[in-house]
């Protein structure tokens, strides 16, 4: 599918096909595709709870004030983000790269993020944004509806998933076929009330 296709069609899809499974293939097309998506310095803050048990996602479901998406899609990941991944074994970040580069990026990454709790978080958040995107956009080429969700109580999910020290949730991320087509999109504000040029 051409990516504007793919971008066109993305809707945000409330109602699903159940019993419905996503064959390994697509699954491993998928994740092969959100694992290229972009992040600062390529640390790659992104962990993907991927919900199979049917029980879990009835307690999810439960948690995010009855979502029907939550049990019904064919897939169901809770997108979270290891806030301190800047500073854990950064050296695989580089591992690839020529060993001067890595002299150079491991340091300033430290600098960059060291002490600087909110930015560690919003950087955590940006690459969960861009995977999840990414994700919503894969899954649309493949041929699956998608849902992102905030619609939910985190300190529940948090503690569903079992949500480690350090770890922040990003969204859920519903993904299958669509039962019923998604709602007529709601009023796209025109570009010249978000475009800005040069400076606000
Ligand atoms: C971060 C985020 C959280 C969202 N949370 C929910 C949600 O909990 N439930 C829901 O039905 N839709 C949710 N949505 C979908 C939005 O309502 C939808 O993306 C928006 O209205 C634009 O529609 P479209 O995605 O179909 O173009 C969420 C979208 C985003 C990006």
């Amino acid at each position: 599918m051409d990516i504007f296709q793919a971008i066109q069609q993305r809707r945000a899809v409330k109602h699903y096909k159940v019993n419905q499974n996503m064959p390994t293939a697509d699954f491993t097309a998928l994740m092969d595709a959100v694992l290229l998506a972009p992040t600062s310095y390529n640390i790659q803050h992104w962990r993907f709870v991927r919900v199979t048990d049917t029980a879990q996602r009835e307690d999810l479901k439960a948690a995010a004030w009855g979502q029907a998406q939550v049990s019904d899609a064919a897939e169901l990941f809770v997108l979270c983000a290891d806030v301190n991944a800047w500073n854990d074994r950064p050296e695989r970040y580089v591992a690839n790269s020529p060993k001067e580069t890595q002299d150079v990026l491991l340091p300033m990454m430290y600098g960059f993020y060291n002490g600087k709790e909110q930015i560690q978080r919003d950087e955590a958040m940006r690459s969960c944004g861009i995977a999840a995107q990414t994700m919503m956009l894969a899954a649309k080429g493949l041929g699956y509806d998608s849902c992102p969700m905030v619609g939910f109580d985190q300190a529940k999910v948090a503690e569903l998933i079992c949500l480690p020290e350090g770890h922040v949730i990003a969204m859920m991320i519903a993904i299958g076929h669509a039962e019923k087509a998604a709602y007529p999109r709601a009023g796209q504000l025109p570009l010249s009330d978000v475009l800005v040029e040069n400076r606000f």
